[in-house]
């Protein structure tokens, strides 16, 4: 690999959104290292598909952080490395607070040791809460209502604070859904515990689940189902590198909201799925879930009108097709291809069909 860019530090690189923006970072010509404790990563994922080096470890680990920075020309961080499970954060907020506010401060405190001062951030749109209008800008006032949302705040307050104090730039990216794969096959997304609609419901389509469940059919909304801006992972990467180049160009800290501008319903997301898959997908009504706000679309203008970044990938179909060509690949165990003999109006012609295995 020729490498005409700087080097990069990609905490929780082994994971869902990291490693797709490390592949997007290595085919710019940038350097990349990762670091990541693997509670959630996949070490086949980087030593297969990224090539990466890899550093096993964590981002509490002050003296390895320091090591990290002695030995590299490290010019950028990008932060990905954190807990995101919202329920689990209620239940214990303790952890949520250690790793994701701890954690950073302690990979801040090192950056600005070692004289490096530009970071990328992940934030979230679960730092606005329920939002009073849609769709959510990036000056809409950020109320949290679980201790993951409010992490993530915290760290944006302390990034500020830094810039002022230390000089440290900073772009924070308030994501909405993340969802989608990699359109080449080589990545997607894997959680375990999965939480996802999307992934849920690809499983529910490759048999592993019994049924889909959506909470609340009773909203203020066209069909009644909860609405969410489903955001291509490779549109999130590609505005991370528009995002780094931004502070490389030596320009000043910025939060942008990262979302597709448009809403897709939970039916929707279930219906495109039945297109997408040619599979039935048992589906069981429940009651709405408490803290489930009826719409959540993002607007994009500042990253369109500062960064120069649009959605590429904006329709369902094509999330939908890239995660389930990822799922059929990781996790498609449950069915083999099969060439059928199938009857078309002019003759019989063969087809490649997915069977149950
Ligand atoms: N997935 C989404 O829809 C979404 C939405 C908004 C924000 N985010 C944020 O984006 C980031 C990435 O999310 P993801 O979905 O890729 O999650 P992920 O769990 O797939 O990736 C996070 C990675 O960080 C690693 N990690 C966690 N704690 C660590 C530590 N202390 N030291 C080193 N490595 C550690 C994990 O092993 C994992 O590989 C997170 O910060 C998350 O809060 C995600």
């Amino acid at each position: 690999m020729v490498f005409s860019q700087p080097t990069i530090l990609v905490t929780g690189g082994a994971g869902y959104i990291g490693s797709h923006v490390v592949k997007v970072l290595q085919q710019q010509g940038y350097r990349v290292l990762i670091l990541d404790n693997l509670v959630y990563g996949h070490r086949d994922v980087v030593e297969t598909v990224l090539q990466a080096k890899l550093i096993v470890g964590d981002i509490c680990d002050r003296k390895l952080l320091d090591r990290i920075f002695a030995i590299h020309d490290i010019k950028a961080v990008m932060h990905f490395a954190a807990y995101a499970y919202v329920g689990e954060s209620v239940r214990e907020p303790v952890k949520y607070y250690r790793n994701n506010v701890s954690g950073t401060v302690n990979l801040l405190e090192a950056m600005v040791a070692a004289n490096v001062n530009k970071f990328v951030f992940s934030s979230t749109c679960a730092t606005y809460g329920v939002p009073e209008t849609v769709p959510i800008s990036e000056a809409l006032p950020q109320n949290p209502i679980n201790p993951y949302g409010a992490s993530k705040l915290m760290v944006e307050r302390i990034l500020e604070d830094f810039d002022k104090a230390y000089g440290l730039k900073s772009v924070c990216f308030r994501y909405f859904n993340a969802a989608g794969a990699d359109p080449d096959g080589q990545l997607g997304e894997d959680h375990t515990p999965e939480t996802h609609l999307i992934p849920l419901v690809l499983q529910t389509a490759l048999g592993h689940r019994e049924s889909i469940s959506i909470f609340g059919t009773d909203y203020p909304t066209p069909d009644g189902t909860c609405v969410r801006d489903y955001i291509h992972v490779m549109d999130l990467a590609q505005a991370h590198i528009l995002g780094l180049e931004h502070l490389l160009e030596g320009k000043n800290s910025e939060t942008f909201n990262l979302g597709n501008g448009n809403g897709f319903s939970v039916r929707q997301v279930i219906d495109t799925a039945k297109q997408v898959t040619g599979q039935p997908i048992n589906v069981v009504e429940s009651d709405r879930r408490p803290g489930d706000p009826p719409i959540l679309v993002g607007s994009h203008a500042k990253a369109k009108a500062m960064l120069g970044w649009q959605p590429q990938f904006a329709e369902l179909k094509d999330i939908l097709t890239h995660a389930w060509q990822w799922h059929l690949k990781r996790h498609g165990y449950a069915f083999t291809v099969a060439t059928v003999q199938v009857a078309s109006s002019e003759s019989y012609q063969k087809e490649q069909i997915l069977v149950r295995g």
